[in-house]
């Protein structure tokens, strides 16, 4: 409920009515049209001002890291002044086998961190833990989609790791070399993560969805020796036959020596003599110590390709010291994590959130976390539910599309459940839509649990924006501030900082711990995308380009308006297209809504949404004729003129990469003539563009 309502902004923004209790987005009122016209040229408009304020409860705070706002603040001014001080406070949060003599070593766009110490995260993660009273701590609690479950605590983790790891190096795997992991959620791809880790191997893990092509990319592009699969995956019932996929991969890797398969399902697979071995076979080793290799602290992690646009996917290049300082510490204070928590991202080991945020941060924090197998709405739209009730989940990670997901599949199945424990709750990968947040507040958190809208990419590591739960008053639909340390703003094309609820692009001003090193084997290619548009001049150091629009409101909170290359140009205005989805995603009737533009000889742009309507909303045709004209309207309500929908197209389901990104790109294709182009290997479900091919107003 929100505790307290604030005076608009200005009068343009005056909401006309405000329903102190119905939580729908009737409080989420617009500066009209006219608000865009006081923008410089090249800013982006922002149409949309949330109001509600939801502070956190004294309960919370009183228990939190950070319990008072004036706390956050100190600390934030503390950093601000002297940010490589600050993380080198939080560095010393680890065990350093030897300690830095040089914090950062900055030679724009290049960065160092904590140069001349000798870490390893297997050790942080796992013997720290095991030297202490975790040792019989649950470090994975894993459910199986087919219901079997797993624990293995600390010291059993250490063991199987240590194992591994002996395993790897008898394979002639060394300090240095890339091992691909195309795996399912199992806590064996977790050790293989940390046996290369322990060992100084670099992984590479590669989504366990993605076809062979696209595994066959990357291991070349990463020059992989090893790949570690399994012979197949559960997912809805059905088996992933991943062995498979990486036979037929490894017909063009030449620098592939060696594949490990774990038995997960028990399916008929090839082996190839002398290149395939069983896990469990090699795992007969005799338990002898693994230590740990001492690494640099700029000793490379991990590669994790990103991909989105049409060009090649970037292979992003994370390092040791920096990044582990900095997911264990925005683990810490985000999820204000407690030793008693059990703790579910319900992300993919496969994106960047399930390294930093399922294994690297919780783990390093000696946390419990929740592992789940399989699909979100296996057996029933309830699964997950079900398993935070039953398991007794106490902090509980998640995606806005999910969100969405669930919204869309009806209120009875949470509420069926007793999901008490829970005490946070996260969002990340997109804006999430107010309506979507309150239905996460009420129908999931009971409107007990504060939700950290956390932003961030691949590309920088760990949680960069993110409300702190002790502390901050959240607005829905805005990720708050920077955290202590991270020194990122809103700014024009020219670098100067926008005004007050004025759209520009958000950049980071001073390198931070876990940001990418490099793309790896092109660094041309890194300064190019990140550094160049913000490149130093006399007067200011160079910034880092995140690709996302962005405004920041009077109290300084960012509001995220997704990424620029979504933004389109209606009669001279540069809108986000995330806030005209948030609008559309505010009727009772859409589940899902994508807006991109059809160019437009009269408006430069016209604006055609992508509808998708909730289960059980009538699809006659009829109905949906006079639909569209109730959804022009209600986004005209919503956001203003300027965001009149010229096309509503209704479809049953959304292009989306697998980590659950509309494909928006595709959509524009589509809406300027049905012809797709480019690069489709990342889309989740081809069929889909077939139907929106289709499916003509
Ligand atoms: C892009 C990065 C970070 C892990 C998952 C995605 C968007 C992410 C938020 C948020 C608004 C967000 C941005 C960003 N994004 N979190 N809380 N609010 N937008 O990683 O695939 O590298 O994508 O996701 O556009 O640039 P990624």
């Amino acid at each position: 409920m929100p505790a307290k309502k604030k005076a608009p902004a200005s009068p343009k923004a005056k909401p006309k009515a405000v329903a102190a209790k119905k939580p729908t987005a009737a409080n989420t009122k617009v500066k009209k049209s006219t608000a865009a016209a006081s923008n410089p040229a090249d800013s982006i408009s922002s149409l949309m001002q949330e109001n509600r304020l939801f502070p956190p409860s004294k309960d919370f705070s009183s228990k939190a890291h950070i319990s008072t706002l004036a706390q956050l603040k100190a600390l934030r001014e503390k950093a601000a002044k002297n940010p490589v001080k600050f993380w080198e406070e939080q560095a010393k949060a680890l065990t350093w086998f030897k300690p830095w003599k040089t914090a950062l070593k900055w030679k724009h766009p290049f960065a160092e961190w904590f140069v001349g110490g000798k870490i390893n995260i297997s050790y942080n993660c796992l013997d720290r833990h095991v030297a202490t009273w975790r040792r019989n701590k649950a470090a994975i609690v894993w459910e199986a989609e087919g219901g079997e479950q797993r624990t293995l605590t600390y010291q059993a983790l250490l063991s199987e790791v240590c194992k591994f790891s002996t395993v790897l190096k008898s394979l002639g795997v060394s300090k240095g070399d890339v091992v691909a992991i195309y795996m399912g959620m199992v806590p064996e791809a977790i050790i293989a993560m940390l046996a290369c880790a322990r060992i100084g191997a670099t992984h590479n893990v590669v989504f366990g969805g993605f076809s062979a092509e696209a595994l066959r990319e990357r291991i070349n592009d990463s020059k992989a020796v090893a790949v570690i699969t399994q012979d197949g995956s559960y997912r809805r019932g059905s088996i992933v036959p991943l062995k498979d996929n990486v036979d037929a991969a490894l017909t063009e890797t030449p620098t592939i020596q060696n594949v490990i398969v774990y038995k997960r399902v028990g399916s008929d697979v090839n082996m190839m003599i002398g290149r395939d071995h069983w896990w469990h076979e090699r795992m007969m080793v005799p338990m002898a110590p693994c230590a740990p290799e001492p690494l640099d602290s700029e000793h490379p992690l991990f590669i994790l390709y990103t991909s989105g646009s049409t060009a090649k996917p970037k292979g992003i290049l994370h390092t040791t010291g920096g990044y582990i300082t900095q997911v264990a510490y925005t683990t810490k204070m985000v999820f204000d994590l407690r030793e008693e928590d059990l703790y579910f991202c319900m992300a993919d080991i496969g994106w960047v959130t399930g390294h930093s945020y399922i294994v690297y941060g919780p783990l390093a924090n000696g946390a419990s976390i929740f592992l789940y197998e399989g699909a979100p709405n296996y057996p029933a739209p309830d699964r997950i539910w079900d398993m935070i009730s039953r398991h007794k989940v106490t902090v509980f990670y998640t995606a806005p599309t999910a969100i969405r997901g669930f919204m869309r599949a009806g209120e009875q199945y949470p509420i069926s459940h007793n999901m008490s424990s829970l005490r946070l709750l996260g969002s990340v990968g997109e804006p999430i839509n107010p309506e979507a947040w309150i239905w996460y507040h009420t129908l999931i958190g009971n409107k007990r649990c504060p939700i950290v809208d956390t932003w961030w990419q691949t590309e920088t590591g760990g949680i960069m924006i993110s409300p702190i739960p002790g502390a901050t008053t959240l607005k829905p639909g805005s990720c708050t501030m920077p955290l202590p340390g991270i020194l990122a703003d809103v700014v024009r094309k020219d670098g100067v900082s926008c005004g007050p609820n004025e759209g520009g692009l958000l950049v980071v001003k001073h390198p931070w711990p876990g940001m990418l090193r490099t793309i790896y084997g092109d660094p041309q290619r890194y300064k190019d995308v990140y550094w160049s548009d913000f490149a130093p001049t006399r007067t200011r150091p160079g910034y880092y380009l995140a690709g996302d629009g962005a405004r920041k409101d009077k109290d300084g909170y960012f509001w995220v308006m997704g990424r620029i290359d979504d933004v389109v140009n209606v009669s001279g205005h540069r809108l986000g297209t995330a806030e005209v989805e948030s609008a559309l995603v505010s009727h009772k009737t859409v589940a899902e809504a994508a807006v991109v533009a059809r160019p437009d000889d009269l408006k430069g742009s016209a604006l055609v949404a992508f509808v998708t309507l909730k289960s059980g909303v009538d699809s006659e045709p009829s109905f949906l004729e006079q639909h569209r004209e109730v959804l022009r309207s209600h986004v005209i309500k919503e956001i203003g003129h300027i965001a009149k929908l010229d096309e509503i197209r209704f479809t049953d389901a959304l292009p989306k990469t697998r980590s659950g990104k509309i494909m928006r790109r595709l959509l524009r294709e589509i809406a300027h003539g049905n012809v797709v182009t480019g690069d489709t290997t990342t889309l989740e479900d081809f069929s889909i563009l077939e139907k929106l091919r289709q499916d003509e107003e």
